[in-house]
């Protein structure tokens, strides 16, 4: 079994992408505990070139996009059946996900359009604001709710809602423990309740 990390910042190997690293290694590190076999990925959309829906239709004819940028080789990832969770990261921008999180999102809508494909596998967020008290929450809603319309099983950390970070900590976003805590608890749940569900 295997999960995805989709990081949505606009910027490489920053804030949102060292929550996700917390969180998928948390995950692995839970599922070795279980005696389990947990792969983790983690894809940057920074520097990626990931254009919004076009609304052409065309994923109405087959698990296929028109569009000939970098999202074509995600398709193969995604749909992948050993991915049984999708992590989305992303900074908070005005309040909620940030444009590359929204386009990654709309994309995505091609595995719905064709049998729901993400059905039953497990979504979780984490939102890394440059306030404390951004919008993390709110962000992580947004995205919960795109998981919902896949019929996704949405995770929490077991607590609240996910990973929500403070990327402008005082003393740098590696040493906002709590932010650390709650993608890490997001990681560990995930991969519980993979493991319970005994999804392969
Ligand atoms: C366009 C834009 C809008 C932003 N809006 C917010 C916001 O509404 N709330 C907030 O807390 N931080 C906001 N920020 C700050 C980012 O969320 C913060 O810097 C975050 O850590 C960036 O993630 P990264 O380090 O992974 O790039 C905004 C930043 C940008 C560039």
């Amino acid at each position: 079994m295997k999960i995805i990390g989709v990081v949505a910042s606009a910027r490489k190997n920053k804030s949102s992408k060292f929550l996700t690293e917390q969180c998928l290694q948390a995950a692995k590190g839970s599922a070795e505990e279980a005696g389990q076999n947990l792969e983790v990925e983690l894809i940057e959309l920074a520097g990626l070139n990931v254009n919004g829906c076009i609304a052409c239709d065309a994923c109405k004819k087959g698990v296929l996009c028109s569009q000939e940028d970098d999202y074509q080789p995600l398709i193969a990832k995604l749909a992948d059946p050993e991915v049984v969770g999708i992590i989305l990261a992303t900074p908070v921008y005005m309040g909620s996900m940030s444009s590359q999180a929204k386009a990654f999102i709309d994309r995505t809508v091609l595995f719905r359009r064709n049998g729901f494909m993400f059905k039953n596998k497990l979504g979780g967020a984490i939102a890394v604001g440059g306030s404390r008290n951004g919008g993390q929450e709110l962000t992580i809603q947004a995205v919960h709710a795109a998981m919902m319309i896949h019929d996704m099983i949405i995770i929490g950390d077991g607590d609240h809602f996910g990973g929500a970070a403070w990327g402008n900590h005082p003393d740098g976003y590696e040493n906002d423990t709590v932010g650390i805590a709650t993608a890490q608890n997001l990681g560990r749940r995930m991969a519980e309740v993979a493991s319970t569900m005994q999804i392969s």
